[in-house]
């Protein structure tokens, strides 16, 4: 690996290796961390968090709610939250306005809870956030009795929001997206009568588990749920599990590199999320869920992967779902496979924290890999176990392009320069020295 500083916080060469090998442990669950802080700072009493993840992202969540008056201590060499609950009606008006930075997640599920409360409040964030769509969860919410005004008719941060008392919908969303479910459900817990939110698939869960957790009533029926205005929400200890968005990477790049073995420990495994794991699996890949278990309502294991031949596969939108967020690792597990990889609809790829069609379609093609972008998801000519080329990228400030492009290079010939590598700071902090301790060069 090499360094180089620039103004766009420099560029890291990740250089070929034979394999990945040994153990690791990955940081905790970004949309698990998120919702231990939102939870715990509206919860009574004192809630401990085990395993949080030190991401940007959750760093912002944290800004967010001490500056509505949460006392949040960061244990960080301990990974851990100590965090002294206001009560459900206990969060104070912010000051300023409130910076959720590149957080997508902090931004909309606080909309929902910021729409309920008894006071004004403004929410912006970095330039990608600001060109994300925001229109989805204002929209129900103001159905709900929510007013806010944003730039473009409130399609776009800054959201400025004069928070009242809100009344219950029936509403099905238009897309399976946990964040806009999540604010809808933190809305929810504070409005008059029940709401109902169905869902056309069933997106990551966390925050129906954590709900549970902390005591809510909420009544689930396949993907429909109901919640009721809740009185108060109990604080608890919990543990959160490795990312399984994160140890994605190291799955693929363990496959792609002739002689890996690796055990990832500790990783989330909750259906809504191991769409990888299913997808892999389709592909030909050599992993093994083992010592399953439980941990604060989320199911936990162990994963190990070795280096494997992959065959091509179609991918719908369908098995993409519970994947979402490794649709630019699964397009490297595509470079390396036999054969073309289709991946369809995925159109909710073009407004993540970049255009990630477009994005992994460039980036695949500047170090060697063929393919054609689509409308809705894009073809990949697999290469099959061989080497790629290798060359330099542009991260385009999204962490998941920096994080699968560095796992291309295990597989180059001259390795790959990645431009705007801080990225991956977001959510997965320290993510290139994780790679150099399992390396095996
Ligand atoms: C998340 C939901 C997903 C995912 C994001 C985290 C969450 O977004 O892509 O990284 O924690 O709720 P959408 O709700 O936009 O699908």
């Amino acid at each position: 690996m090499e360094n180089k500083k620039n103004i766009f916080g420099g560029s890291v060469t990740v250089l070929p290796a034979k394999g990945l090998k040994g153990e690791i442990t990955v940081p905790g669950d970004k949309s698990i961390s998120h919702r231990s802080v939102m939870f715990g700072s509206i919860a009574d009493g004192i809630t401990e968090v085990a395993g949080f993840l030190e991401g940007e992202d959750n760093l912002s969540t944290i800004g967010a709610f001490r500056a509505m008056g949460v006392d949040i201590e960061h244990l960080k060499d301990r990974h851990s939250l100590i965090i002294k609950g206001r009560g459900i009606n206990g969060l104070k008006e912010p000051g300023d306005v409130i910076d959720a930075g590149n957080s997508g997640t902090t931004t909309r599920i606080l909309t929902g809870l910021l729409s309920a409360q008894p006071f004004f409040s403004v929410i912006t964030g970095d330039a990608s956030l600001r060109q994300r769509p925001m229109k989805r969860v204002v929209e129900p919410l103001t159905r709900m009795g929510a007013v806010i005004a944003g730039r473009n008719g409130g399609s776009n941060l800054p959201l400025a929001i004069s928070g009242r008392k809100l009344k219950g919908i029936d509403y099905k969303t238009p897309v399976a997206s946990a964040q806009l479910k999540s604010a809808l459900l933190m809305a929810g817990i504070y409005a008059d009568g029940e709401t109902v939110i169905e869902e056309p698939e069933k997106s990551r869960d966390h925050t129906e588990r954590m709900l549970k957790l902390f005591g809510a009533d909420i009544k689930i029926e396949k993907n429909s749920i109901r919640v009721r205005s809740t009185k108060a929400l109990n604080g608890c200890k919990m543990k959160v599990p490795g990312d399984i968005s994160s140890a994605a990477f190291f799955m693929v790049g363990a496959m792609i590199a002739p002689s890996s073995e690796l055990l990832i420990k500790g990783v989330g495994t909750n259906p809504t999320r191991t769409g990888i794991i299913e997808i892999l699996k389709k592909m030909g890949g050599s992993l093994e869920v083992i010592n399953q278990r439980e941990e604060s309502g989320e199911p936990v294991a162990d994963i190990l992967v070795r280096s494997s031949k992959l065959n091509a596969a179609d991918i719908s939108g369908e098995e993409l779902l519970p994947a979402i967020d490794e649709f630019p690792i699964i397009c490297v597990a595509a470079a390396f496979a036999e054969g073309i990889t289709t991946i369809s609809g995925a159109r909710e790829l073009r407004v993540k924290e970049s255009d990630r069609i477009a994005v992994m379609a460039d980036s695949l093609l500047r170090v060697g890999i063929v393919n054609r972008e689509k409308d809705d998801g894009i073809a990949i000519e697999g290469r099959g176990t061989g080497e790629i080329e290798g060359g330099s990228i542009e991260s385009h400030g999204d962490h998941r392009i920096a994080m699968s492009m560095a796992m291309s290079a295990l597989r180059s010939k001259r390795g790959i320069e990645i431009d705007g590598a801080a990225s991956v700071d977001v959510s997965f902090p320290g993510f290139f020295d994780y790679l150099e301790k399992v390396k095996v060069i």
